[in-house]
């Protein structure tokens, strides 16, 4: 049976992830001044939104029907900003823009759910062919010093991340890398208990693969883009072996 995937259950995705918006003025100050951006893995709207409230056009593309529909959903309530919003379903590994973009941004991990060096190359040729000279091309990247719990088998439990009268959802979590592929593999575990007892339980699971600072410099290099600076947390420090960030910044 195919697994359930993080794009498969964009309710769960948004119940973690929906309010959290500390890295959205970092992208906002790396792209500063870009007016059209193209936004690979898009999701549920949760960069693309305050973009366009920003007055940003973004060029929004996601092959998760499930995490569009839940986008879908949320921009009726922002009738004002949806014309700034332009979605596409489409694999970001083979898209390319018909319109001239100033930047491309792979925000919260999106280009780590490529699972092989081939995909990412393949990937940023394609998505910088409508970029323009000197355009910026930003990535946010898992980090190892994110995963407390790897390869220790253990299951972590995180905490309460949803809660009202009815209701209230607990999520834990098993991390496991493969250190040969690089492919990590986190089980998620959610367990809503209501008033009246009763339990239902889900899970998806999360399959990304790390990226080294030195491989994603050498894959940059490979299609042509300059490496322009790397940073290590959401204050633009410098980026070191126990970051929980890495934000990497490139060049046309
Ligand atoms: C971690 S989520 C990021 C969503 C959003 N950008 C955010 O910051 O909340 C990664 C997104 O990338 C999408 N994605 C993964 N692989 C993709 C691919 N090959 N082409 C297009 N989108 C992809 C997933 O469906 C998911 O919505």
């Amino acid at each position: 049976m195919k697994k359930c995937t993080v794009p498969d259950r964009p309710d769960l995705y948004d119940l973690m992830y929906s309010n959290f918006f500390a890295d959205i003025p970092v992208y906002e100050i790396i792209l500063n001044n870009c007016k059209r951006i193209l936004l690979c893995g898009m999701g549920t709207g949760r960069v693309a939104i305050p973009f366009a409230k920003e007055g940003i056009e973004v060029i929004g593309i996601d092959n998760s029907s499930k995490m569009l529909n839940c986008f879908y959903n949320k921009i009726i309530e922002h009738p004002e900003f949806a014309d700034l919003i332009d979605v596409k379903k489409a694999d970001m590994r083979t898209f390319v823009s018909s319109k001239e973009i100033d930047a491309v941004l792979y925000a919260f991990s999106t280009f780590n759910y490529l699972l092989n060096i081939e995909d990412q190359k393949q990937c940023l040729s394609n998505n910088i062919k409508s970029l323009k000279k000197d355009g910026l091309v930003a990535f946010e990247l898992l980090t190892k010093a994110t995963f407390k719990g790897l390869n220790t088998n253990a299951v972590e439990v995180i905490g309460t991340i949803f809660e009202n009268a009815e209701s209230k959802m607990m999520f834990s979590r098993k991390t496991t890398l493969d250190n040969n592929s690089c492919i990590l593999e986190q089980d998620r575990f959610f367990e809503t208990t209501y008033k009246s007892g009763e339990i239902k339980k889900d899970k998806t699971c999360l399959v990304n693969r790390f990226i080294s600072l030195e491989e994603i410099k050498m894959t940059l290099k490979a299609v042509g883009l300059k490496f322009v600076a790397t940073y290590g947390d959401l204050n633009f420090a410098k980026f070191d072996e126990n970051s929980e960030y890495l934000f990497i910044v490139a060049k046309k």
